[in-house]
């Protein structure tokens, strides 16, 4: 058996069906580019028949991911086989992940099916997924609460039918990690056919176990984990990736296995979902939490200053966590600015260039220090507002302890500008006010607003998140200022344009909000 685990990342799928995750086709693009430079073996893309939206993304990340696997789920139904086969056609290599529910428990109440019908289900739906790619997984739905004998048989019809990978969930993250690896052990053992195909594991965080119990199907001969970036998924999440690939790199005493990740890109990928979702990681999460590698206790910065493995067991340069570097200073020039932007793998045209290079030389003359993650703020800022619809011109606010609290604010929408002055209960409340003032929205609500700074020190730049949410959509909007209230300002307006392009796509008549 090989010491290699294929590391199946499920970000866009299980990962982007949690509440609050979902992304547009241009981040879901992006995201996926991302985790093909840091190396999983397989993504999975998405449901296809969830959604024309779903389909389109899957296709386009098959068409552009150069390495990894592109994976495409389906349930055991004709429709949504045909579904997967089709987006995932022009990958270089791609997956269609087939599943069926096998405890008492969904049979009978989720899928009203006797066992036998959902043998018989298997069957059908992976020779059906073998008609368009060699490469199906086959997955048994709440695995972990199905009984052994059936578990068997079902693992067995699977692979009989064509199964190349065979999936054993932990749905409902029920398992403790005993358990769940003597289940991985038991199917080695009992699965006439299971040398013909690579076991992974699949589990959810419910209790907190997930990485464990992954970690607990390695050791007893499973050889994928499906994982997410940050541990995003169902409910509590699903096992987090960093810590799974972490975790084997550093007790290869204990978990002697390899993995294909480059683990210098954690920490970028972690950020550009963080930054994409605005779903922020806690302080103190595993090894991408701001606070995994901070030394704040008189006694263990004494001991790390004398030498750093008293209280460092990975080094923070191995998740590509290095100390943020001073890049630019005001004098710099357009060259050294393309150059820097360059070396930071962004490839902008004149014009946005020109833009960025605006805003930098304001930002310097505001910024005693730029440092790398500045200049990475600042041209994602630019990114994102290209081609915007409604586009924020100019904000003046009236804030303190005695109100009236009031924004003033310009927005040019397709070429003329409008202007408000309004009073609100604080500044932020004026500021998104005078915006729904100028472009009435009135059906969208505010679900999420958050602030973050970029760098440290009083001048750092501030990167606003803002989510609005309107009937069963909802988008995410992003804005950057060493103003916060500038940058709120941007975040909204930003949201308000992803919740416009939403609404004509799906009603292309209409053309107010
Ligand atoms: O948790 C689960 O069982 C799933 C399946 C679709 C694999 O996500
Ligand atoms: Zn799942």
């Amino acid at each position: 058996m090989t010491d290699n685990i294929i590391i199946f990342d499920t970000t866009l799928r299980d990962g982007e069906q949690s509440p609050g995750c979902a992304m547009n086709l241009e981040e879901k693009l992006k995201m996926a580019v991302s985790l093909d430079e840091l190396g999983v073996d397989v993504i999975e893309a998405g449901f296809p028949v969830a959604s024309p939206g779903d389909f389109e993304a899957i296709s386009e990340i098959a068409k552009n991911v150069k390495n990894a696997t592109v994976c495409a789920l389906a349930r055991a139904i004709e429709a949504d086989i045909e579904s997967a086969g089709n987006a995932i056609k022009l990958a270089q290599n791609g997956r269609i992940h087939t599943f069926i529910s096998t405890s008492p428990l969904h049979m009978k109440y989720k899928l009203q099916m006797s066992p036998d019908d959902v043998l018989d289900s298997i069957t059908k739906s992976v020779v059906f997924a073998r008609t368009f790619t060699d490469d199906v997984e086959w997955s048994a739905e709440d695995a972990s609460r199905t009984e052994e004998d059936f578990l068997c048989r079902a693992v067995e019809t699977a692979i009989k039918a064509g199964a190349t990978t065979i999936n054993i969930p932990d749905t409902v993250g029920y398992s403790v990690p005993e358990e769940y690896g003597a289940k991985i052990a038991m199917l080695f053992k009992n699965v006439p056919n299971i040398d013909k195909v690579i076991i992974s594991t699949h589990c959810h965080n419910d209790l907190g176990l997930a990485v464990a119990n992954s970690l607990a199907g390695i050791a007893n001969g499973a050889r994928q984990v499906e994982c997410t970036i940050n541990g995003i998924g169902e409910r509590a999440g699903n096992a987090a990736l960093e810590e799974i690939v972490m975790a084997l790199r550093t007790r290869p005493d204990e978990l002697p296995f390899n993995t294909n990740i480059d683990t210098t890109k954690i920490t970028k990928t972690s950020r550009m979902l963080s930054t994409i979702t605005g779903f922020n990681v806690q302080p103190n999460k595993a090894i991408v939490g701001a606070n995994a590698f901070a030394h704040a206790s008189g006694i263990h910065q004494d001991g790390v200053l004398k030498n750093v493995q008293t209280y460092e067991i990975m080094t923070p340069e191995s998740i590509g966590l290095n100390d943020s570097k001073l890049v630019m200073a005001k004098h710099s020039g357009r060259h050294a600015f393309r150059k820097k932007l360059e070396e930071l793998d962004f490839e902008l045209d004149d014009d946005a260039l020109q833009e960025v290079f605006a805003r930098f030389k304001i930002l310097a003359d505001k910024k005693k220090e730029i440092f790398e993650e500045d200049l990475i703020a600042l041209v994602e800022d630019e990114v994102i507002r290209e081609n915007e619809t409604i586009q924020f011109v100019s904000l003046q606010v009236r804030a303190g302890s005695t109100g009236p609290q009031t924004a003033e604010i310009v927005l040019n929408i397709e070429g003329k500008h409008h202007q408000i002055k309004v009073e609100g209960k604080g500044p932020v409340d004026a500021i998104f006010k005078a915006i729904r003032e100028i472009y009435p929205h009135k059906d969208a609500r505010l679900l999420l607003y958050q602030v973050n700074a970029v760098t440290g020190g009083t001048d750092a730049q501030a990167e606003v998140t803002v989510r609005l949410g309107e009937n069963e959509r909802t988008v995410i909007g992003q804005g950057a200022d060493t103003d916060t209230l500038v940058a709120s300002a941007r975040a909204y307006v930003n949201a308000l344009n992803k919740l416009i392009i939403k609404r004509d796509k799906l009603n292309p008549q209409r053309g107010d909000i």
